[in-house]
């Protein structure tokens, strides 16, 4: 087989998941070059048992062992300035490979002098996993600035490119959610501009620009986010965790509405459409008091209610065993039902 391609049987996964708990991949195939995808995967060895593509490993929760073949993609092509296509003076086409590490991408952008991705500095995880959940952070979500998805499809064997409008993107969510094991990501192209201007609304970021001292450049903007999301989020280099364990629940507007008329301090935002509203998990988790919980070594940070936290050798069901508690007492008291955002693996939630 190709050089681009290594093979492990029974390979440890606890350093590949953010959250830290020990896995065992039956099969770990390595993959650096995607033009290897299709060979490998018509070897009925890897393709029939495919279960799993991991990426920076975080957003993901190992609940028990991934079943037969785990497929990482290590290429890692950065983005280098020629690579910087179409571009007109103003806007440009980037194309980078899923393996690049998201922040490094972000940052070098920025350092090219093409805004945009800002607000989504240091979010943990590849480019490859952005589409896949159509991260989001500080107003911004990845799918307004996605070009094209390349994919591949191992059932058919085909590669294809996808514009944003197939992608099917809503909140937390894409068709490759939707259909988790159908497409494999192999690259993202992005659209860039060198004149877009800054989004500052979300709460808290002009705040930090004003305590920096600093004008809303993109730059500028990225190193406030960086800021904001060390106070808040424990970086899983630290303590072990996947970012916001539950998605912040969409709910029809007059549900909201009587929520809100209940809970006057209840953070609502717009939904994925007018007829919704997005609910603040955090702040429902914090008023059911879990902030700061220990259970053993598994908890909820003390900085922030949404992200559950691995204090050293929790494991990945115990975690499990948390949020289902968690999600039980939001429901118990009001009556909104919680799903986690990451991909739990090796259990149903
Ligand atoms: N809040 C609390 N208690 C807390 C934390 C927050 O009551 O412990 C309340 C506050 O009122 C705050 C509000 O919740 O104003 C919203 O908090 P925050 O700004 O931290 O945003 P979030 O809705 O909890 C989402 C994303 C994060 C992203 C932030 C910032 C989801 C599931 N999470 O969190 O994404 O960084 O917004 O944009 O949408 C992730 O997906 O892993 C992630 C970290």
């Amino acid at each position: 087989m190709a050089d681009s391609i290594r093979i492990a049987r029974d390979a440890p996964l606890q350093s590949r998941n953010t959250f830290g708990v020990a896995a065992t991949a039956p099969v770990l195939v390595e993959v650096a070059d995607a033009a290897a995808l299709p060979a490998l995967l018509a070897d009925r060895e890897f393709g029939e048992r495919l279960s799993l593509v991991l990426g920076g490993g975080s957003n993901l929760l190992f609940a028990g062992d991934p079943e037969g073949v785990v497929l990482a993609l290590t290429g890692k092509r950065v983005t280098q300035a020629d690579d910087f296509i179409a571009e007109d003076g103003v806007r440009t086409i980037v194309r980078a490979d899923a393996g690049v590490e998201w922040h490094d991408f972000v940052m070098r952008t920025l350092r090219h002098g093409f805004a945009g991705l800002e607000n989504l500095a240091l979010i943990p995880g590849t480019v490859g996993a952005a589409p896949i959940q159509n991260i989001g952070a500080y107003g911004v979500e990845v799918r307004e600035f996605i070009h094209a998805v390349e994919a591949f499809e191992p059932a058919t064997g085909q590669m294809h490119r996808m514009d944003a409008a197939a992608c099917r993107f809503a909140y937390r969510d894409s068709l490759f959610k939707q259909q988790p094991d159908r497409y494999i990501v192999t690259a993202v192209e992005f659209t860039l501009s060198r004149t877009h201007s800054p989004k500052l609304d979300y709460a808290g970021i002009r705040e930090e620009l004003d305590d920096m001292g600093a004008a809303p450049t993109p730059q500028n903007v990225a190193d406030a986010v960086i800021a904001i999301r060390r106070r808040k989020l424990p970086d899983p280099a630290v303590l072990g965790n996947a970012g916001s364990f539950f998605k912040n629940p969409i709910v029809p507007a007059p549900e909201a509405e009587a929520l809100k008329a209940e809970h006057d301090a209840l953070p609502v935002f717009r939904g994925n459409d007018e007829g919704t509203r997005k609910l603040s998990a955090a702040w429902m988790i914090d008023q059911c008091g879990w902030k700061g919980h220990r259970d053993g070594d598994a908890g909820v940070a003390a900085s922030h209610a949404l992200v559950l936290v691995n204090h050293g050798n929790a494991t990945g069901a115990h975690l499990l065993d948390l949020a289902r508690r968690i999600a039980g007492s939001v429901q118990e008291r009001f009556g909104v039902s919680l799903e986690p955002e990451p991909r739990v693996i090796g259990a149903t939630w």
